[in-house]
C-alpha cells in the first residue's frame, strides 16, 4: 500500500495549531496535514486538514496505526501542557512533555527518509536565580542560564537534548542504525495571538489584558506591574517554525534557536492598552507561585543566531503588533462574536 506523504501536527487544535493549520491550508490547495489532538479540532479548521485525529501521544498503538497509513514527511510536534498547568500536576505533565514527545521521536525514527521534526521550545528553559540578575542580563543567548524551575521547562530543555540525540546520535553503537530524524527547535517567548486565548501558561496575563481590554473589561493581573519578559505575536511564531522548517540543512549551525520580538513589562501592556481604551482598569494582584516563575525567566533573548543561519527576522515590532495586527484584529473577532451571539 502507498501511504500518502502527510506534514503530522500534534496539539493542532492548541493556540498555535490553529495559526499553523491556517497558515499551511493557504500554501496549498491539497491539504496533506494530519491533525492530532486529544479535543476535536475546531469545525471551521476542519476543511483544511486531509484528516483530523483526536488520540492521546500517549497512545503508542495509535500513533504506530498513522505511521501505518501515511508517509510522515514533516512532523510539527506542537502538543504539551504548559508551565501553570504542569506546576499543578508535574508527574502527567512529564508523561505529556517527555513520554510524548519520545514517542513521536520514535515513529519519525520508523521512516526510512529523513523526517524534519519541528519543535516548540520556550523561554521556560532558563532560570535566573533572582531578579538582580535578570535585569542586569538582557538578551540571553541560547546557552546561558540554563537552569528551569518548573516542570514545563525542565521538560523542554530535555527535549530539546532529546532531540539532538535522536537526529545525530541515536543507537550509535550499532552501525547498521541509521537517524532518520532533522531535528530543529524554535525556543519561542509568550506569544500573543489576536484569534485565541492561551490557558494554563504563566505568561498568558498580557494575552488575557489584551482581550481583556479590547472587551472594555477591567483586568486583575496575576504578576506585578514590573515583570518583564520578551513576546511575540502568533503570525510570526508560526512564520518562524516555517522558516526554520524550510532553512537549508547547511546553514544551520545548531538545533535550538531563540527567537524573540519585543520585551515588555505589565505595566508598559496596561499603559499602551489604556491609551486605546482609557475607561478599563488593570489592577496587579500577584499570585506568588506564578510570580516566581515569570520572575525565573529571561528579560529578553539574543535571537542573532536564527537571523545569521536562516534569515529570521520578526515581521511584527511592538508598535505594529498591537496597530496592525492584535487590537484591529481582536476588536473583529469579538465584533463578530456578538454578531453571531444576537
Ligand atoms: N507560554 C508558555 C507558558 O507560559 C511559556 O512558553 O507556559
Amino acid at each position: 500500500m502507498t501511504r500518502k506523504p502527510i506534514t503530522l501536527i500534534t496539539g493542532a487544535n492548541g493556540e498555535i495549531g490553529h495559526g499553523l493549520i491556517r497558515y499551511l491550508a493557504e500554501q496549498t490547495n491539497t491539504p496533506n496535514i494530519v491533525a492530532f489532538d486529544l479535543k476535536p479540532l475546531a469545525d471551521d479548521l476542519l476543511p483544511l486538514v486531509h484528516e483530523s485525529i483526536v488520540g492521546d501521544i500517549l497512545d503508542t498503538a495509535l500513533l504506530d496505526s498513522i505511521g501505518e497509513r501515511y508517509q510522515l514527511d514533516t512532523i510539527y510536534h506542537l502538543a504539551a501542557l504548559l508551565s501553570t498547568t504542569a506546576e499543578k500536576y508535574p508527574e502527567l505533565a512529564h508523561q505529556v512533555n517527555v513520554q510524548g514527545t519520545v514517542n513521536l521521536l520514535a515513529l519519525a525514527n520508523k521512516e526510512a527518509h529523513t523526517v524534519k521534526f519541528i519543535y516548540p521550545s520556550s523561554i521556560a528553559v532558563y532560570g535566573l536565580p533572582d531578579l538582580d540578575t535578570k535585569y542586569n542580563n538582557p538578551n540571553i543567548p541560547e546557552d546561558q542560564f540554563l537552569h528551569p524551575t518548573t516542570m514545563y521547562g525542565v521538560n523542554k530543555l530535555y527535549c530539546e537534548h532529546l532531540g539532538e540525540y535522536y537526529t545525530k546520535n541515536y543507537g550509535q553503537l550499532d552501525p547498521t542504525t541509521k537517524p532518520s530524524i532533522d531535528f530543529r527547535c524554535v525556543r519561542f517567548p509568550g506569544i500573543i495571538s489576536a484569534f485565541t486565548v492561551p490557558s494554563g501558561g504563566t505568561s498568558d496575563y498580557a494575552p488575557e489584558m489584551i482581550h481583556a481590554a479590547v472587551q472594555g473589561n477591567d483586568y486583575a493581573c496575576f504578576v506585578r506591574e514590573d515583570t518583564t519578559i520578551p513576546f511575540m505575536v502568533m503570525p510570526d511564531a508560526v512564520q518562524a517554525l516555517i522558516q526554520l522548517a524550510n532553512a537549508p540543512s547547511q546553514r544551520l549551525t545548531q538545533r535550538t534557536y531563540n527567537v524573540t520580538s519585543f520585551s515588555l513589562s505589565a505595566s508598559d501592556f496596561a499603559q499602551k492598552l489604556q491609551q486605546t481604551y482609557p475607561n478599563i482598569t488593570i489592577t496587579y494582584n500577584p499570585t506568588p507561585a506564578r510570580q516566581a516563575i515569570v520572575d525565573s525567566w529571561a528579560h529578553s533573548l539574543d535571537d542573532s543566531c536564527a537571523h545569521q543561519d536562516w534569515g529570521w527576522s520578526p515581521e511584527y515590532d511592538l508598535d505594529s503588533a498591537f496597530d496592525t495586527y492584535l487590537l484591529p484584529n481582536i476588536e473583529a473577532h469579538y465584533a463578530q462574536y456578538q454578531l453571531d451571539a444576537v
